[in-house]
């Protein structure tokens, strides 16, 4: 799977969105070890802080169908309508990226389209995170 074909996954996992109240649409494609590909988009609440993330969702769905190691994901993100703008994942989602990825190896591909984007580890944007090696 090339970051090309990760960020095109997440654009259409992004079509999904329900986001009645902020109108902020996200899409996250998640890479497991082994290959296979987990589209999530976010999803807001009327109680407002139920809202989960595009990122937390990609994440949730996999490990929820029995997966654990994770090499890459891919966010997209623009107001409805507009255009995709790159987007840094928010700080719950980075502490979950904690749980499940090696903070030196994981890639964040955050992207305005299949050939605009940065990449960085989760390292870079989570510095001296807490996670599960440190219990
Ligand atoms: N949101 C995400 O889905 N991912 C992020 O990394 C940043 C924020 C969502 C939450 C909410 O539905 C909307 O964007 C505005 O914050």
């Amino acid at each position: 799977m090339t970051d090309r074909e990760l960020i095109q996954y997440a654009i259409e996992a992004r079509k999904q969105a329900y986001t009645p109240y902020s109108h902020f649409q996200v899409g996250a494609a998640l890479l497991a070890e082994d290959g296979t590909v987990y589209g999530g988009c976010n999803v807001e609440n009327a109680a407002y802080t139920p809202t989960n993330c595009a990122e937390r969702t990609a994440f949730f769905k996999a490990v929820s169908e029995g997966k654990r190691k994770f090499t890459a994901i891919a966010i997209v993100a623009a107001p409805e309508g507009a255009p995709l703008r790159k987007t840094a994942p928010c700080g719950v989602c980075r502490q979950v990226m904690m749980e499940f990825c090696d903070p030196e190896s994981f890639r964040i591909i955050s992207a305005a389209s299949p050939e605009d984007y940065e990449v960085y580890t989760l390292a870079q944007l989570m510095p001296m995170g807490f996670g599960p090696a440190d219990l």
